[in-house]
């Protein structure tokens, strides 16, 4: 690793890939917008106990992901693994009222100490949004259907949506029972952490990933069955308000998640660009006890992988291959041609253009190869001659095509052809 390069997992995020970014961060704002959501900030790192308590003790972001370090003053204190977690505690600390609903959204880097490869990265960023304080299955079907309008926006299309039910955590002890009785004698030939999970968390038994835990998974009952009415009755909800919407989805009774706040609806989409890690997205409906209150605070939402997107995008042939900052390149012939193209500039870009220019009076040679290196569409030619007749060349860098125009006349001609 050279010594600039950054820590492994991590990334800078530069030209002119950052500007696939801003598009897409450009993209969550206006469609999340028309569904009523505002953007929240919170910070990056949190108080220890806001995510064990949230998240769950025994997830693996928990057990093995987070950054976790104390403070100068004994504080312990986590880099946000994701951001329900704190959210969750902004909306708590600005109040909810019962019966009140809030949308917000949110974008930033998130923390996993994991095992770097290709869509899986230690600092990586999520969009999420969350809708909190209401419970309905129309609400849970707006958020998937919300999510699906967004990846459209960003030319994501080929994903697979899949959902499945939690159940509430009444209606799914049955179930939990059931598939107690069905792993009790598989235990030994099963991985560590599925036997840890059969008496923390029973549900991430299916989502287990190892070879030797997947013939046991396979046969595992259709927990769906089994659990109570009123929560048969929501998913149901759900699914039929999607048919509404014409959300194509489809139903997969393994699908748990990998964090324990979920209640009911559950949803995931994955990309076949992505290869191994291959969830774009995820989310679902879930309650979360904040800080200071006594009964769990209701929400739905999901977070997308933005690095995930851009695989995508890459995959689907999407990304840009002709990103520029720049309209117009001026180029100076002399000292003079440089003090007029200082003002013409900042003329330009009073009317919104964006501008570049050489400022060492370079050969004509060298300024025609910056402004083809800028890949501006227009380069602005100014010598002797252009300042005695007030008139200049404008080259289309495209074209090639080149014409003579007046002083007065620049900013429109500009404006018009780029
Ligand atoms: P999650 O499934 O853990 O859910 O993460 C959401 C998305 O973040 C994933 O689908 C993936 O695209 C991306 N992601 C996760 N870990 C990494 C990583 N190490 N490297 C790159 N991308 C990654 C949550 O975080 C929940 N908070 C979602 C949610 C919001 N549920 C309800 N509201």
């Amino acid at each position: 690793m050279g010594k600039a390069e950054p820590l492994p997992g991590t990334s800078d995020i530069c030209f002119p890939e950052v500007q696939e970014w801003v598009s897409i961060e450009n993209s969550a704002r206006t469609v999340f917008s028309k569904y009523g959501y505002s953007e929240l900030r919170t910070p990056i790192f949190e108080r220890t106990s806001v995510f064990i308590k949230s998240i769950g003790d025994e997830t693996d972001v928990v057990q093995k992901e987070m950054y976790t370090f104390e403070d100068r003053g004994g504080r312990s204190l986590t880099l946000r693994p994701e951001g329900t977690a704190g959210t969750m505690r902004a909306i708590a600390n600005m109040g909810v009222a019962q019966g009140e609903e809030r949308r917000v959204f949110y974008m930033g880097p998130m923390f996993r100490g994991e095992r770097p490869a290709k869509g899986r990265k230690r600092q990586f960023h999520q969009i999420g949004v969350e809708s909190v304080g209401k419970v309905s299955p129309a609400i849970d079907a707006e958020n998937i259907a919300m999510l699906v309008d967004f990846l459209e926006s960003t030319g994501i299309n080929g994903f697979k949506l899949k959902i499945n039910s939690r159940g509430s955590r009444e209606d799914r002890k049955p179930a939990e029972d059931v598939l107690r009785k069905h792993f009790e004698d598989k235990l030994e030939g099963l991985c560590e952490d599925c036997q840890r999970r059969f008496t923390t968390n029973i549900w991430r038994m299916l989502d287990c990933k190892q070879e030797g835990c997947q013939a046991g998974i396979e046969s595992a009952p259709d927990t769906f069955e089994l659990l109570g009415e009123e929560s048969c009755n929501y998913f149901r909800q759900v699914c039929s308000y999607l048919d509404k919407m014409g959300i194509e989805y489809v139903i997969d009774p393994r699908l748990v998640r990998g964090l324990d706040y979920y209640v009911h609806t559950v949803f995931e989409i994955s990309h076949p660009g992505l290869g191994a890690q291959d969830a774009i997205s995820g989310g679902g409906r879930y309650e979360i006890v904040v800080p200071g209150a006594k009964k769990p605070l209701p929400g739905v939402g999901f977070a997308l992988g933005v690095e995930r997107m851009l695989i995508a995008l890459e995959a689907l042939g999407k990304l840009k291959d002709d990103v520029s900052l720049t309209d117009v390149f001026l180029v100076s012939m002399g000292q003079d041609a440089l003090d007029h193209n200082m003002t013409l500039a900042s003329q330009l870009r009073a009317a919104g253009l964006s501008v570049a220019m050489d400022y060492e009076l370079k050969s004509m040679k060298a300024q025609m190869r910056a402004a083809n290196k800028s890949a501006a569409k227009l380069a602005v030619i100014v010598g002797e001659s252009e300042l005695e007749a007030k008139e200049l060349q404008i080259k289309n860098l495209q074209t090639s095509d080149q014409a003579t125009v007046a002083f007065d006349d620049v900013i429109d001609f500009v404006k018009s052809n780029i």
